[in-house]
């Protein structure tokens, strides 16, 4: 009798302790989102940031209805232990109010990204910056550092990257190239083949490149890089970022040109570095591209577009477009693409599509989940 008592106590126990262990949580591509008060997640065109076992999701604040597509408030700040349950962090930075900064309400603050510089111990956000009345003319990036994860964040300026600086891999002879735009028609044969050739790079040569999608990425060896959409968004700029991750270095190559590629997202899976990026079409979805390399610089390798499923699916990348793929800590080989489903017309109503990133043949798939949780990853 007591044997059996005990037994029984034990395998409540059991019971009750491997319910705890059970992963309570999944993700729901499209769905709302709550956080911690019940709100819908407020960090569209994110990026995430692991340190100190927190995952840490930074991204645009919008607002209701087509002036959300404009910053009004900044970036968003949004923490979790398990990527299930996100816990409201707050502003990490602000619009300001004063109107002779840079950073003013009403400019463009977009894909904002965070990095932590271990030899500093700051922490440095990199973003898509769009001077307020101006459009989208500007394409600069902006940084702002802190000394907490979480904010807040000082700004420091916003650029075009790369003044006075070539390409690495912008050979000598382009250089010189005197082909102007006011000889080509625009998405002309001759146009696209002038741009390949750095028509754009040769303009902002002086000036500094153009950046607007962007995203960063950090290398095992602490080098950190600038990736984004340059050149009128036909070419990808990868830029190396200074040792304090304030500043860029000056080294930075073209990447794909002409092929205008948007939404950035870079990881490295054991000793090749993945591209996974959209076409330029604004708001509305498009289909995915992805390429391999051996080095954040390139070459970089199309290997086509990454989504499996309906025609539509494969055509809008399941209705979203890419903004950061994660490492998930603690598996091996396990990584989320996350996406936004973009609603311009009320733009706090994006949603988020975060899918596994699968690998046939070595290449990315992505396949989409009505539902799916982290356990995905042991299954392998
Ligand atoms: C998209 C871009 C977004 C935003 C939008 C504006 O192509 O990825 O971040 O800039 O255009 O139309």
């Amino acid at each position: 009798m007591k044997m059996k008592g005990l037994l029984i106590v034990s395998l409540l126990a059991v019971g009750i302790l491997g319910c705890q262990q059970t992963p309570e949580g999944s993700f729901e591509p499209g769905a709302i989102w709550p956080d911690n008060n019940g709100v819908h997640i407020n960090a569209h065109g994110g990026g995430m940031l692991y340190k100190d076992g927190v995952y840490y999701w930074f991204g645009e604040h919008k607002i209701e209805g087509k002036a959300g597509n404009k910053a009004h408030v900044g970036v968003h700040c949004y923490s979790s232990e398990d990527l299930y349950h996100w816990q409201d962090e707050g502003i990490a930075l602000e619009v300001h109010e004063d109107t002779s900064s840079l950073l003013v309400e009403g400019c463009i603050i977009e894909r904002p990204k965070v990095i932590y510089n271990e030899k500093t111990g700051k922490y440095v956000m990199w973003f898509h910056h769009e001077l307020k009345g101006m459009g989208y003319d500007a394409a600069m990036t902006g940084v702002a550092v802190a000394d907490d994860v979480t904010g807040p964040y000082t700004y420091l300026r916003s650029v075009n990257p790369n003044a006075g600086q070539w390409p690495m891999n912008y050979p000598d002879s382009l250089r010189k190239d005197t082909t102007t735009m006011a000889s080509l028609e625009r998405w002309s044969d001759e146009w696209r083949k002038a741009v390949k050739e750095g028509l754009f790079v040769r303009r902002d040569f002086e000036k500094g490149q153009m950046a607007r999608d962007m995203t960063l990425f950090v290398d095992t060896d602490g080098t950190a890089y600038h990736i984004h959409s340059s050149e009128e968004n036909q070419t990808l700029h990868v830029s190396e970022l200074t040792d304090d991750y304030l500043d860029f270095t000056g080294r930075y190559t073209r990447v794909l040109p002409g092929d205008s590629n948007e939404a950035p997202a870079i990881f490295r899976r054991g000793d090749k570095y993945y591209l996974i990026a959209s076409g330029c079409t604004g708001w509305a979805p498009n289909p995915a591209r992805s390429a391999v390399a051996d080095h954040p610089f390139g070459p970089w390798k199309p290997l086509g577009n990454p989504c499996r499923g309906t025609e539509e699916q494969v055509n809008t990348t399941f209705d979203s477009q890419s903004t950061f793929v994660l490492p998930v800590q603690g598996k091996e080989d396990a990584f989320i693409f996350m996406a936004d489903r973009w609603r311009p017309k009320n733009a706090i109503d994006g949603r988020y599509v975060w899918l596994p990133v699968e690998f046939e043949e070595g290449k990315p798939v992505l396949k989409w989940r009505d539902k799916w949780n982290l356990n995905v990853f042991d299954k392998q």
